[in-house]
Order: C-alpha cells, then structure tokens, then sequence
C-alpha cells in the first residue's frame, strides 16, 4: 500500500517530512479519510472553505459550466459568470469600489493590486511614487513581490536577494502593545507611525500602504482600535498614497460583515480578494478597484499590465458565483456573525488552560496565542515548535486549526487559529473547544514546551 509521504508517492508534497491522511470525501465541517477517521475543519483548510464541504450546490454550478465551455481567454472574450460574478460581487463591496480584476490566488492579487497602485502612478505623471509600505508582523503571499511586502523572516532569507525594498511600520497588535490597544494617542495603535514613514521616505515616492482589516495569521484575528483605518484612509489622502486594503483572508464575510473593513466606515482605494471568495470549490482571487483608479489606465495605455492565462476564468468565476450566490440567498454572513458571537465566548473558556496567554477575533475568526509565561506574555522559545506540536496533536485528535509563528518578535511566537466553515452549529464549537484541550493536553504530555519552566503564572 502507498505511504502518503516523501518519498513513497510521487507527490512532492508540501511537508516533506510527515504522513498524510488521505481524504476521500467531506461533509459539512468535517472531513473524512480513507480509513474512516472524521476530521472537524476548525479553519476550512486555509480559512477557504467557508460554505462547507461537498455543496451540491456548488458542484451543480460548476458541472453545467463545464458543459458549456472550460476556458477561455480574457483577452478576446467575456462571459456570463464573469460578468454575473463582478456584479453580485460589486454590490457588497464598500464605497465606489466595483470593478473586478480575476485571478487564482491571493498571492497574484496582492502583486497585481501593488502593479495596477504603480502603473495608476506612472500613468497619472507622478513616475516617482513606487515605495510600498506594509505592516509588520504582516502576511501578503509567497510570490516575490508579495513576499517583499510580507514581515516573514523564515520565508525570505532564502530570496533575500530577489525581494525588493518594502517600508515596515509595526501593526496595530494589542497583546503585544505596551497600550494593550488601550491608548487613543498610541503611535502604533492610532495609526500615527504611517504618517511619520511616509514623512521620513518622502509622500511624492510612496505608492501605497498594503494592511488587513483584520488581522490573519500574522497577528493572530488582531483588531485594531475602531478609528485605526479612518485615520489610515486620513493620512493616505493627505499624503495621496492608495490604500490597499488586503482581504483575502478576512473577507468574504468571515467576519461577520462581508468585508472586514466595514465596521471601520473606511474606504480602501484598492481591495484584494481571494480564500473564500469561492468558498474553495476553484482557485479564485480578485483585485477590486474603483473606475476613478482604472479610468486613468482607461485613458491612458488602455490595458492594465498584467496578462496571466488563466485571469476571469469561466470556471472558477462560476465557482465563485454560485458560492456568492449560496453566502447571499443562505443569509451565511449575518449566520457567521451570529455563531461569531458563540465562537468568541465559548474559545475564551480556552484562557484558563496552560499556555494559553490570549483568544481574541472577530466573527468567526479566531487567534490563539500560547505563551511560555502568561503574566508577562513571554513567547514560548522557538525551538519548541509549540504550535506546530499543537498542530499535529489537534489532528491526532481529529480537529484542524492553523499554527502561525515568530509573530512575538520576527522569530519566536506561538498561536494558532480557528475559523470554520460559516455553517458551523453550536454543538460542532463545543466540539471544537473540546478537542482543542484534549490536543493541548496531549501535546504538553508529549514534553512540550520542553523549555517551560513550572512555575507558571496565570
Ligand atoms: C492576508 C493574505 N494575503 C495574501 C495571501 C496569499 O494568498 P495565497 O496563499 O492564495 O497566494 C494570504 C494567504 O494566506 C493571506 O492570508
């Protein structure tokens, strides 16, 4: 029989270094593998499965497209779910934002939202405005320029040399903040710190400041103070730098509203799209953006610069159609508001076991953060793999969540997190919380983290 692992397959598979279940099928929020052990998707893979496993709706939609035509190009050709799909799209998004750019993945998105902010500056005679500024820590993607604008060190030391420069102000990251995301006039909680790099770099060389609403893995479902991105929006116009507003992860309703950044009553000049947008079923990404950005292209060269085969895809865009279609006539995002509330209450039971320094989120998004000492919030030392422990344990114990490190200061940093699928019921978030002790259970039996001392204060 095949082992599922490097090398025994042919696969070259992500972990190099594990086993991997085999999964033949999936139900609602679990999944289920070839030996018939059920899994409970705390984070939809990656934060994408957000209408749940196995929609025949979905599956309906994408079968009779695929009986129409697969592909075609989007140089020469338009089509139904592309045009169906930017409208129902277009109308949940924030403000003038309402054309629609398709792509595969967020990593594409995020480099061609920072190419359209470069190409619109170039095209509207200010050739000089190309420097970017991100936050830190902060995740955009894994493909060069993204993984420029992206403050994670175990993924660029290897490509330093390709990246390119990207300014790094910190995020808004309250257990970490010496204000505890308390303080209106914090620097970095009130957004102050990007006024004064883009003073320091010069406003007439900045291109664009790229942030998430909310924030994903990096910080762990972190929310900034509620006027934090209407002071960003403030200083973006002051300075005319565009606002990218990155809501691959965040979006799509995950938190409760469609997009994350709604609560804020902030308008982004750019959004990226992608994760959930499709619920999964296809690879799909967008770059949303106002006609007052594209009409200077529209007028200028006439064509944004950047040609990928497979962008405004018939059948990914019809896989994103129906999902957005399913989100809409199920009421999915006023349902994952609703059980947000339930997840967030029930998670914070989590506080009192070992380890568990921080649960925080919005909607059904959710961070936990493991520290070696609560009371002074010490990250857990790297060479525990902490989270990746917990990982592995957690699926030991047939519940999957997302580990994230080095959050706490570029290398240590141990969290992980949960984000299930919108249709999750009161009964599978009791479920996850009760796997999720028995995984931290097993894990600190297992002798980690082998670095803790035993004195640990609550
Ligand atoms: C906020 C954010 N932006 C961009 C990306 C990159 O998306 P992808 O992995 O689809 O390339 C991710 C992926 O996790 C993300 O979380």
């Amino acid at each position: 029989m095949t082992a599922y692992r490097y090398p025994d397959s042919h696969v070259f598979y992500r972990k190099l270094g594990r086993t991997f279940p085999r999964i033949v099928r999936g139900e609602g929020c679990w999944l289920i593998d070839e030996d018939g052990k059920r899994y409970l998707d705390a984070v939809g893979g990656a934060y994408v499965a957000n209408l749940g496993h196995a929609s025949a709706e979905i599956a309906d939609a994408m079968a009779q497209q695929a009986r129409l035509f697969g592909y075609l190009s989007g140089t020469a050709f338009t089509h139904g779910p592309v045009e169906e799909l930017a409208r129902e799209l277009a109308a949940t998004l924030p403000g003038d934002m309402d054309k629609l750019y398709f792509l595969s993945s967020g990593s594409e998105a995020v480099e061609a939202a920072l190419k359209l902010a470069r190409q619109y500056w170039v095209e509207w005679g200010k050739p000089e405005k190309h420097e970017i500024i991100a936050l830190a820590p902060a995740y955009h993607g894994n493909t060069l320029l993204a993984l420029s604008a992206s403050a994670r060190e175990q993924y660029q030391t290897m490509f330093r040399d390709w990246l390119v420069d990207v300014h790094r102000v910190p995020a808004s990251y309250p257990y970490r903040c010496r204000c505890r995301g308390d303080d209106p006039a914090c620097r970095v909680c009130s957004g102050a710190v990007l006024e004064e790099a883009i003073t320091r770099i010069g406003a007439s060389r900045v291109a664009a400041f790229i942030a998430e609403p909310v924030g994903g893995s990096s910080t762990g479902a972190s929310t900034p103070r509620p006027e934090y991105f209407r002071r960003v929006r403030e200083i973006c116009d002051r300075h005319q730098v565009l606002f990218i507003a990155d809501e691959i992860l965040c979006g799509a309703g995950r938190t409760g509203t469609w997009w994350a950044i709604e609560p804020y009553g902030a308008v982004p000049d750019l959004m990226t799209l992608g994760k959930g947008i499709s619920g999964g079923y296809a690879a799909l990404s967008a770059v949303a953006a106002p006609e007052r950005i594209i009409d200077v292209i529209a007028n200028g060269s006439g064509s944004f610069l950047h040609a990928q085969t497979f962008s405004h895809h018939p059948m990914a865009c019809a896989a994103g159609l129906a999902a957005v279609r399913h989100l809409k006539r199920h009421k999915l995002v006023e349902r994952c508001a609703a059980l947000g509330g339930v997840l967030q209450e029930r998670l914070a039971a989590l506080r009192e076991l070992p380890h568990v320094g921080d649960v925080r989120g919005r909607g059904l998004l959710a961070g936990i953060e493991f520290v070696e000492d609560k009371g002074t919030r010490a990250a857990l030392p790297r060479a525990a793999r902490f989270a990746e422990s917990f990982t592995e344990a957690a699926q030991q114990a047939g519940l999957v969540v997302w580990p994230n490190v080095g959050h706490a200061d570029g290398t240590n940093g141990d969290l992980v997190m949960v984000a299930p699928p919108f249709i999750v019921t009161e009964q599978e978030i009791d479920e996850i919380v009760r796997r999720f002790a028995e995984a931290l259970d097993a894990t600190l039996k297992s002798g980690q983290p082998s670095a803790v001392s035993s004195g640990e204060r609550s």
